[in-house]
């Protein structure tokens, strides 16, 4: 199946960055968010990283232009009746998701290739809330979704594999890789990073080194683009708390459990950079503070 007509429900940090690689690949995309002030504050940031693109000359002023006439932003999920492939980027929440699904569904064409871009909840779980199991896919994509290049493909007990090939070769067209991989909690990258994060945080806890050692040294000494810390910070904590619990849950293993301090900075509020404060403190950003140079963890 060609797909033509891209929808995209969400437009936050992982919806608008959708949005704009489709809309950059030369898809017509719409972008569908709960209310006209959200649309227009996701629309403002995917404007304000084309003009950077336009600024640095990685995307000429015509070729802005157009790109935005291939976007569009709207409040009404009628609006997607006519894609070929519609993917789901809303909220990492089980529930939510399971009973948006069961709403959009019907409002789709019988054979809309329908995608959820979830970290962590259950792909099988959602398409069961949908009357097309076999039209259902995982299309994880990566923060910032500009930038990463990887898109985890999750093929479940009932997606066709004409299906399947169609979000490979959509994929393929955004400029991005696709790997493979089943309904697993966490899929490949989550179930190896976030136990590699969370022992990050053990490793505090035990004092084996200050949040900008053991950041300088995964860095320096790994050639990670970020620390552990800067990377949790920059992931969200509670999105961190919220994988390793489903991880925990599934495989009931002590190393998926989330550490104890992970915990108290989400009861906190301390979500990372997107609340000001998480392992390290963002009042200046040009300058984050680690947390356990002022307070005892
Ligand atoms: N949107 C668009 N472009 C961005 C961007 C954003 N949010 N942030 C950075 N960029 C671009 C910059 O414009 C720059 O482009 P250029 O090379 O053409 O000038 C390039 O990325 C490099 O940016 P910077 O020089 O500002 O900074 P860095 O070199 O430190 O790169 C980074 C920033 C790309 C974010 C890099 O630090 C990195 O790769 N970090 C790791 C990110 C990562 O691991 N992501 C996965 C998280 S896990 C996940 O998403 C799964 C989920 O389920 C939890």
């Amino acid at each position: 199946m060609e797909i033509r007509e891209v929808g995209v429900v969400g437009c936050g940090l992982m919806g608008s960055g959708i949005a704009q690689v489709s809309a950059a690949a030369g898809f017509s995309t719409t972008v569908v968010e709960a209310s006209r002030e959200l649309a227009d504050r996701g629309m403002a940031n995917i404007s304000k990283r084309l003009e950077r693109l336009v600024e640095k000359g990685a995307l000429s002023a015509g070729e802005r232009a157009a790109l935005g006439k291939r976007l569009r932003a709207g409040t009404e999920l009628s609006q997607l009746a006519q894609c070929d492939l519609v993917i789901e980027a809303i909220t990492e929440d089980a529930e939510e998701k399971c009973r948006f699904w069961g709403t959009l569904d019907p409002l789709l064409r019988p054979d809309a290739i329908r995608a959820s871009n979830t970290s962590s909840v259950s792909i099988t779980r959602m398409m069961m809330a949908t009357s097309r199991p076999e039209r259902f896919l995982g299309m994880h994509f990566f923060n910032p979704v500009p930038v990463m290049t990887l898109v985890e493909l999750v093929k479940t007990l009932a997606t066709d594999s004409d299906v399947y090939e169609s979000a490979v070769a959509f994929t393929r067209k955004l400029g991005k890789t696709a790997v493979h991989t089943t309904d697993r909690p966490g899929f490949i990258v989550n179930r190896l990073l976030v136990p590699y994060l969370t022992d990050a945080v053990r490793a505090l806890e035990e004092g084996v080194g200050t949040i900008t050692d053991i950041d300088r040294a995964m860095k320096l000494g790994c050639n990670h683009p970020m620390g552990p810390f800067v990377l949790m910070d920059y992931i969200g904590l509670d999105t961190m708390y919220s994988i390793a619990n489903i991880l925990y849950e599934e495989f009931r293993e002590p190393r998926f459990a989330p550490p104890g301090l992970l915990k108290r900075l989400v009861i906190a509020g301390r979500l990372g950079r997107k609340s000001g404060k998480g392992f390290y403190d963002y009042s200046d950003p040009q300058a984050p503070k680690p947390l356990d140079q002022f307070e005892r963890l």
